[in-house]
């Protein structure tokens, strides 16, 4: 046994049920029992009661930085976890412009907090949805930006935005995709009680919530958990993965 499978021996004895045996793991976390490779273990955040997949220690370097736009029409935590994680020197990227469609949402605050230039692009004075595609296209290449990342932006986008910004617009979803997608996600996990929910950073295609999945957090859903108590939950595990999945993506058109 080395020094690690030790630690991890001590926590377990300490903080939860589980058996060692030849490098698997059979935790028991809320009852259910999990039967994991070691070695993967301990390339998550099992021992935090949550998983990320996949999970790096250390982003990849990026030179020069990648240049984001952000959509974002609601609180504005993730976009803050963006921030952080760039100023924080952990993600080589720079934030060129934000678009909100919501003159009242807590991303315009967090931009005005880190001076960060937005936009604010109101769909109901757009006759289409190809037609607001091409205003978020027109402001985002004026700023010179590169990717576009989506983190609560309730519109669909189309083709046009796609193809403009070819594998490059992710977007983050409070589920397990492919399940639970669309609206409601946290509302519908409930109701269709499942014992495990999470996150996905994936790559955008036309189709709502699919195309590639970049990566996931897992976690599971207690009996007390109502839709806001999940909701706060599952976005501080956002707020993990989010600069990842970006990285993951961006390391696809870097090559
Ligand atoms: C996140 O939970 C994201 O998954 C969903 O919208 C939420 C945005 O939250 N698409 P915030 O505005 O970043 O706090």
């Amino acid at each position: 046994m080395d020094h690690l499978e030790r630690k991890s021996m001590v926590y377990l004895k300490n903080k939860l049920n589980g058996w060692l045996i030849k490098k698997m793991l059979i935790i028991e976390i809320n009852t259910v029992l999990l039967n994991i490779d070691f070695n993967q273990l301990i390339m998550s955040n099992i021992f935090s009661n949550q998983i990320i997949n996949p999970y790096f220690k250390e982003l990849p370097r990026f030179t020069p930085k990648i240049k984001l736009g952000i959509l974002a029409s609601g609180k504005g935590s993730n976009l803050e976890a963006i921030i952080q994680d760039i100023n924080r020197n952990i993600l080589d990227a720079e934030i060129m412009c934000l678009i909100v469609n919501n003159n009242n949402c807590g991303a315009i605050e967090k931009a005005k907090k880190y001076n960060i230039p937005y936009s604010i692009i109101i769909h109901q004075e757009y006759k289409t949805r190809e037609s607001l595609d091409e205003a978020i296209i027109s402001k985002f290449n004026s700023y010179n930006v590169e990717a576009i990342v989506m983190v609560g932006w309730m519109r669909i986008v189309t083709n046009i935005l796609l193809k403009e910004f070819r594998g490059k617009v992710i977007n983050l979803h409070p589920s397990l995709l492919p399940s639970f997608k669309g609206k409601d996600s946290i509302k519908q996990a409930l109701k269709n009680k499942v014992k495990f929910t999470g996150s996905t950073v994936h790559l955008v295609e036309e189709e709502v919530d699919s195309g590639e999945i970049l990566v996931q957090t897992v976690l599971p859903i207690n009996d007390s958990d109502n839709e806001d108590l999940l909701r706060e939950r599952i976005k501080k595990q956002e707020h993990k993965i989010i600069s990842l999945g970006i990285a993951l993506a961006a390391m696809r058109w870097r090559k």
